[in-house]
């Protein structure tokens, strides 16, 4: 048979999902396995939300709806970014997709030819790095390490970008980080992208989730340059704990909301319609959940970093938001654990799955060698466990 796409034959599967499909192979088997690899809030998505679907199911809302969304729901967006951030968005502004995932890949699809180069700062979110390739991009990685809090600087982004560069993917809180960029960071970060003419993929999603009352700053509201360059995402996933029910939204400029509109006319469609009336519900109604949901795991994200700092061998900053921290393992390179000698982090992910029967994801995947991702959207019983466990582990 003929080759299939070389585009698509490239693709990884994401490290998150391998991680999680052997801790579930695990547990399967009967074996006690705690996992922290996926990152979905471990809430439930609240009644009112959920009763807003069952009603438009028995309502008939059952049929199409225009490719970018229902008017209503797109309106919600832009009412909701104004009373969140301030923004004016008229609502043919807000394109819905199937998730924050599917909005960043079609973003990408609007505006990438091939060969552009995407700037990408890591540590980055996997799926980013797999995406720009799949819309015939190149990743341009600039790395930032933990001593410098995982974020880029002007400096290093200016001295990145080359003649092909056409945008750069920011996700602030970031995952795997946790790390927030703030408003002075991310201005100077707006003036390299306004010199290079460069398109800002803003990725939002845990933006509701930020701690220690730091604030958070909305790239695209640093200045009428910003808006005009950048492509806001968002969605209901995080904040309403929400994830299964696929519905991310982006908001940018009329130009580039037509293109994408396009695409998704002629692609996936609208996402499922009873969805979207439960999107309208989670955006206008009370948003007192969501406040509750970021103190919670404020206390979570507090214990899993003083009892990381506690264990001899590993270590963390504090991340300011989203609702993952990583873990340094470099001081356990070169040795033997649970059997296994740790050349890496994939090791030691392998190694603590299999003796410490506990999941963390190794962040090699993710641009950070020499640290694994816990996620804290976990009950407090299991991260308390967790973490036991580690210390066992490291002990033997
Ligand atoms: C940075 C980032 N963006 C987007 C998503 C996906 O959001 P959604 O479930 O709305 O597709 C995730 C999920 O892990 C994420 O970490």
């Amino acid at each position: 048979m003929k080759e299939l796409s070389r585009i698509a034959g490239e693709v990884r599967a994401s490290t998150t999902l391998a991680v999680d499909s052997l801790a579930k192979q695990m547990q399967a088997e009967g074996k006690d396995v705690i996992g922290f690899g996926t990152g979905e809030p471990d809430f439930d998505t609240p009644d009112n939300i959920k009763a807003a679907a069952i009603k438009a199911i028995e309502d008939g809302k059952t049929k199409y709806t225009p490719a970018a969304g229902l008017i209503d729901l797109r309106k919600a967006v832009a009412a909701r970014l104004k009373l969140d951030l301030d923004y004016d968005y008229d609502y043919t502004q807000i394109t819905i997709a199937s998730g924050a995932k599917h909005s960043v890949f079609i973003a990408l699809m609007a505006i990438i030819n091939y060969g552009d180069e995407v700037i990408l700062p890591a540590p980055y979110w996997v799926s980013y790095y797999e995406m720009i390739r799949m819309s015939g991009g190149v990743p341009l990685i600039v790395a930032a390490g933990e001593e410098q809090n995982f974020k880029i600087t002007p400096e290093q982004l200016e001295k990145a970008v080359g003649k092909r560069t056409k945008a750069i993917i920011l996700n602030n809180p970031s995952n795997p980080t946790g790390m927030l960029y703030t408003k002075a960071e991310l201005e100077g970060i707006a003036e390299v992208c306004k010199k290079y003419d460069l398109y800002v993929i803003s990725d939002e999603i845990y933006f509701s989730l930020v701690y220690d009352d730091k604030e958070f700053t909305s790239f695209a509201s640093l200045s009428q340059d910003a808006y005009e360059r950048t492509i806001l995402i968002n969605g209901v996933s995080k904040s309403y704990a929400m994830t299964g029910w696929r519905i991310g939204y982006a908001a940018a400029n009329k130009q580039i909301s037509k293109v994408m509109a396009n695409y998704l006319s002629h692609s996936t469609g609208a996402p499922g319609t009873m969805n979207q009336y439960a999107a309208i519900e989670a955006l206008s109604g009370p948003q007192d959940g969501t406040e509750a949901m970021r103190k919670v795991f404020e206390v979570r994200r507090n214990y899993i970093v003083k009892r990381i700092n506690e264990i001899p061998g590993v270590s963390c900053i504090v991340p300011d938001g989203a609702f993952y921290v990583m873990m340094n393992i470099q001081q356990l390179v070169g040795k033997t654990l649970g059997g296994r000698l740790i050349e890496n982090d994939d090791d030691f992910a392998v190694a603590f799955l299999e003796g410490g029967h506990v999941a963390v994801v190794p962040c090699s995947g993710f641009g950070a060698p020499g640290f694994v991702r816990w996620t804290y959207a976990a009950s407090m019983e299991n991260i308390r466990e967790g973490l036991n466990r580690l210390e066992k582990f490291l002990q033997e």
